[in-house]
């Protein structure tokens, strides 16, 4: 049975371009979307995944600040190792460019002037600190003071690290400039532009209602909250790093607020794909497309950005670059947020250290290895802990002992003893049959939990199967009965092998570089997924890299193994290294330690 081709959009939230990746950003939002990705694209869906460095907003500025560098090096930097970084270890975008690109500097305007023409946007005037000896307003990351809640000496001006709540920076107990502990601040008057997101108080709260029945409990919830007493928000800001405002004296005072801009990065990275793949309309399919399925995959933090304000703006601009008699603006459908992962039960931290980060972890363990750690501890439902003991355990007691053992033992015994060829048999017994079924069931199981967003019951489910397959060749023993019967052994060694032909399917979105693996040993031609390719664009005379999937050459598909008797088997290798217990220690006495960028090269 086929049912018509689904179209996915997946956008995954960008990621400021002023440090390397860490595996939290991995748990958070990045693995979770190319799981599920890679299962659309192998059920036959149209997927059209995006996302890009975050190269605007005070994060960038205060790093490029300390380092002495301008804000654009300091992204460039970052985004380059982004792309290294996520292809090593498999995050597969169609497109994965930044906001820095003419092309969403022209969209965000576009939004920008949408919302005002359409009245959504109100001048006000607002009172903010102001730099004597800068000359200019500090944004808020640049002001330190005195909590006006916990008393805490150093709480910034967007956030007090020490009881977590927002702050006002105005209402800041002894304000004082970051960078100049001297300088003196004082209040000033400014004007800015506000975002009336009261006046989509009503449709949002309809959205959010219509999609109560799939959303995670948590994100719902948050989200209504968030909307109860939604006010209008500044969307401009006195620096000179962004977007510029389009409009006649604000050109070289202010600048879009990075969180306007960067949502709207979904949108104009779709564009940018479509152009790029020299089909420019091509984006509308899933903008403008009531059949279009949106997925958000971004971090708790994140969430009132995803929920309320991004449906905001889009429903404001409903219709932006639409073709005559167009649908609605899609909005999305599910923003599956996830929580936080932690390291060794502490908060990840970048100023201490405690991180484990991508290009480090990389250099020294399997992109698979690690993915299936990440993934089978997902905070889905609440926050989650990386521990090097774990992660060793769970490498070495799962993902070897029950699915790269099995493969190499099984793949390795028809290799040496049926000839290198998959067995050929007169015919399969009921306990055979019974478990070629079972397995199978997992496109529906399995498929059923990934649909559902669920991803880590889905690796569990999986791998469950993959049990199963041991205990029934722990029964049918065909290294015994070869020495007997060697027709039972190759009917017990066919199944086993068909078996895993299909769990390396239901396994693929997780493992996809040794699911592959295993395609190539099992003998068949050809590439589950496409290929991840770095590239260079040139867009009116600047060029920008970017990280693509090209899916042309992917055959890999969601269904049940056809595995024919008589295949050319390859000589298997193994699939995963061993992990050794010495290194849980080493590997934990990095924690907390300065830490030096190693240039990349995986
Ligand atoms: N740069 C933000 C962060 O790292 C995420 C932005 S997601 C976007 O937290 F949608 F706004 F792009
Ligand atoms: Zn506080």
């Amino acid at each position: 049975m086929t049912t018509p081709p689904k179209t996915i959009h997946v956008s995954v939230a960008w990621p400021y371009a002023n440090g390397d990746l860490h595996v939290g950003h991995l748990a958070g939002a990045y693995l979770p979307a190319d799981i599920f990705a890679r299962y659309h694209r192998l059920r036959g869906n149209r997927v059209l995944m995006v996302s890009g460095s975050d190269s605007h907003g005070t994060p960038i500025m205060v790093e490029a600040n300390k380092r002495g560098m301008t804000p654009r090096d300091l992204f460039e930097r970052y985004h380059r190792r982004f792309l290294e970084t996520q292809k090593a270890i498999g995050i597969s975008y169609d497109l994965f460019t930044h906001t820095d690109t003419v092309n969403h500097h022209r969209i965000s305007q576009d939004f920008f002037r949408t919302l005002l023409a359409r009245g959504y946007l109100r001048l006000e005037k607002q009172t903010l600190l102001y730099s004597e000896l800068e000359q200019r307003f500090l944004p808020d990351r640049f002001i330190e003071g005195e909590c006006y809640i916990c008393g805490y000496k150093d709480a910034r001006g967007d956030q007090c690290d020490n009881c977590g709540n927002l702050m006002d920076p105005m209402k800041l107990i002894n304000p004082r400039s970051k960078e100049n502990p001297q300088d003196r601040l004082v209040p000033r008057e400014t004007e800015h532009y506000f975002l009336e997101l009261d006046k989509f108080q009503e449709a949002i709260a309809r959205y959010l209602d219509s999609h109560e029945g799939h959303w995670r409990p948590a994100v719902l919830n948050f989200s209504r909250n968030f909307l109860k007493d939604v006010r209008p928000r500044p969307i401009t800001r006195d620096i000179d790093w962004g977007i510029p405002i389009p409009l006649e004296g604000w050109g070289e005072q202010k600048r879009m607020y990075v969180w306007f801009e960067a949502v709207i990065g979904y949108f104009s990275a779709s564009v940018e794909w479509a152009k790029n793949q020299g089909t420019p309309d091509a984006w509308r399919d899933w903008w403008y497309n009531p059949d279009c399925q949106m997925y958000c995959f971004i971090g708790k933090d994140n969430i009132p950005f995803h929920t309320v304000i991004w449906q905001a703006e889009l429903l404001g601009v409903d219709g932006l670059y639409a073709l005559e008699g167009a649908p609605p603006i899609t909005l999305p459908y599910d923003v599956p947020a996830n929580e936080f992962m932690n390291i060794e039960g502490q908060q990840f931290s970048k100023s201490r250290n405690w991180a484990v980060w991508l290009p480090d972890i990389l250099r020294r363990y399997q992109p698979d290895a690690i993915r299936y750690y990440v993934a089978r501890s997902f905070p889905e439902t609440s926050d989650s802990d990386f521990s090097w003991e774990n992660f060793f355990n769970s490498v070495n007691a799962e993902l070897l002992a029950a699915w790269g053992n099995l493969v190499n033992r099984v793949i390795g015994f028809a290799y040496k003893r049926f000839d290198g060829r998959v067995p050929t048999y007169d015919a399969l017994t009921d306990a055979d049959q019974a478990l070629i079924a079972r397995i199978e069931s997992g496109f529906d199981s399995v498929g059923g939990l990934l649909e559902r967003v669920r991803l880590r019951d889905a690796l569990l489910e999986a791998m469950g199967l993959a049990r199963e397959v041991n205990v029934y060749l722990d029964q049918r023993a065909p290294w015994k009965t070869i020495k007997t019967d060697e027709q039972d052994a190759a009917r017990s060694i066919y199944t086993a092998l068909r078996a895993i032909d299909n769990l390396k399917t239901l396994l693929a979105p997780f493992l996809p570089f040794s699911s592959q693996q295993v395609r190539a040993m099992l003998g068949y031609a050809g590439q589950l997924f496409g290929e991840q390719i770095i590239t260079c664009y040139d867009e009116d005379g600047r060029t920008h890299d970017a990280l693509i999937y090209d899916g042309s050459a992917a055959i890999g598909r969601w269904e049940a193994s056809q595995l024919p008797q008589g295949q050319a088997l390859r000589e298997p290798t193994p699939l995963y290294v061993k992990l050794e217990d010495e290194m849980i220690a080493t590997e934990r006495a990095r924690l907390g330690q300065p830490r030096e960028e190693v240039e990349d090269g995986f």
